[in-house]
């Protein structure tokens, strides 16, 4: 096991579009920490789901997948059981399947025990997620809760997409809000303890700078 004493990690969790993604890894590039991306996990679940040709809402056998998988997510890639799933984990099929694949208990379990194991192996890190502060690790040292209005979170998915209609991208967030918050297995909610901050009239370094001063 890396380092001594407890691991540190700081959780970043929120909604699809809240500035997740850029804000964890400039934050773990600014602290020198690493970095784990726990949404690519359950969508290469998702990728091998659907390689298999497993319905993602077949509960037992997306079990199964999620126990057998290999999953190799790094900062720029997610291999799954080998292949490199890094682009096809981004696209509609798995993003339309991906909601189903995380509201199985058995997958989360899965995954939770995977991403505690990182942690122990590195002595800490940035994970960014919907669970982390609340369940993955309740004792953070620093637990951040991004949030943006609707509105901004559609422009910034879609813009990172310029083939995309920016209705359907928020339409597809509101979908995927309301399935992530009203699941039964780790809905997404602030985590006790969590720093709640707004994005949507932020800059990426405004948050950065915000959170690196919270954990120092
Ligand atoms: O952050 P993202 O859009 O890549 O996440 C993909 C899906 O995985 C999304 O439906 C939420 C879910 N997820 C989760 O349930 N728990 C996590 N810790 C991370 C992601």
């Amino acid at each position: 096991m890396a380092g001594s004493g407890a691991p540190r990690v700081i959780a970043i969790d929120g909604p699809a579009g809240s500035g997740k993604s850029t804000v964890a890894r400039a934050v773990a590039d600014r602290l020198g920490l690493h970095y784990l991306d726990t949404g690519a996990m359950y969508r290469g679940v998702a990728y091998a789901v659907l390689r298999a040709g497993i319905d993602p809402t077949d509960a037992g056998p997306v079990a199964d997948v999620a126990r057998n998988v290999t999953l190799a997510v790094t900062r720029s890639h997610c291999m799954v059981d080998g292949e490199d799933a890094s682009t096809a984990i981004r696209g509609p099929e798995v993003t339309g399947a991906v909601s189903a694949v995380a509201a199985n208990p058995e997958v989360r379990l899965e995954m939770v025990a995977r991403q505690r194991a990182w942690v122990l192996e590195r002595g800490g890190g940035v994970m960014e997620g919907r669970d982390i502060g609340s369940v993955v690790f309740p004792d953070a040292e620093l637990k951040v809760y991004l949030t943006a209005s609707p509105e901004v979170r559609a422009r910034r998915r879609a813009a990172e997409d310029p083939g995309v209609n920016v209705d359907s991208v928020a339409a597809d967030i509101r979908r995927r809000d309301e399935a992530d918050s009203s699941r039964d297995a780790s809905p997404l909610v602030a985590a006790d303890g969590a720093r709640v901050m707004d994005t949507s009239e932020l800059t990426v370094d405004g948050a950065v700078d915000a959170i690196v001063e919270m954990f120092r």
